[in-house]
């Protein structure tokens, strides 16, 4: 499978170093419809402003993509336009699949709280200095799977990779999920498997998926 890579920065590196025939693409080398033309599959890991620059590139390429790009609203008609070009994308905020484990502790918590008369939820997370966008895409994550009113709170500091937390309170007790990435090669291995399932899996519908829904299909949770 021939990989188009766009992005090896900090995140997007990593996909380089686990399969090193990966065709790089950043800003010194842009991609264009000739050079996408030699590829299977693109998987992103742009910055979100730059992603949304080349969206009407990557649909005329007519490839399939997997994006972890984060920090951009996505054009309201994409998912038809998607699905009218006959196309399929993978999108996630994280690409941990343990993180789609936590959803489901989230989805659960979420429901038990209503046995509560008086409680509250908090969301805190903390990604390293250079990260753009706050609150991040996984924090925006855990407050669509909650359901609930939640504040989050977003920390800057060194060169955090990952720190969710959400905490559920009342007087008596509190419970917490947390989900800390340690190592940024996990973000890459989640997007080369969800480039796998992409190729290899004709179930996956055309249009835009999100990596939730693929990997909560294979894990059967
Ligand atoms: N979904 C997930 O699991 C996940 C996990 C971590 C991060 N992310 C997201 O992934 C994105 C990238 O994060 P990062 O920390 O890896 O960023 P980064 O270190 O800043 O890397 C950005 C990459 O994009 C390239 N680039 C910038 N402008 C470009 C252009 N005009 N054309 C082509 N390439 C260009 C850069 O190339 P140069 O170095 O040549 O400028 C660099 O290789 C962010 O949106 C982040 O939130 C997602």
């Amino acid at each position: 499978m021939k990989i188009a890579l766009l992005g090896n920065g900090k995140t997007g590196q990593y996909v380089q170093s686990i399969n090193p025939s990966v065709f790089v693409f950043n800003s010194s080398n842009q991609p264009t419809l000739e050079s996408l033309a030699k590829v299977d599959i693109i998987i992103s890991f742009l910055p979100g402003d730059i992603f949304q620059s080349y969206i009407p590139l990557l649909i005329k390429s007519k490839k399939p993509v997997v994006t972890g790009s984060t920090g951009f609203d996505w054009p309201s008609d994409i998912d038809k336009t998607l699905k009218e070009n006959n196309l399929k994308w993978i999108y996630a905020s994280n690409f941990s699949v343990g993180i789609n484990i936590v959803k489901t502790m989230i989805e659960t918590l979420s429901k038990a709280s209503e046995l509560f008369e008086d409680y509250s939820f908090s969301i805190k997370e903390i990604h390293h200095t250079k990260k753009i966008d706050a609150p991040s895409g996984t924090a925006i994550s855990f407050q669509k799977w909650l359901d609930k009113p939640v504040q989050i709170n977003s920390k800057r500091t060194g060169d955090i990779i990952g720190e969710h937390q959400l905490t559920f309170s009342t007087k008596e007790e509190s419970i917490s999920i947390n989900h800390t990435a340690h190592d940024r090669s996990l973000f890459a291995k989640g997007a080369l498997w969800a480039s796998k399932i992409l190729v290899e899996d004709s179930s996956i519908p055309y249009g835009l998926n999100n990596f939730n829904q693929i990997v909560s299909k294979h894990l059967n949770i």
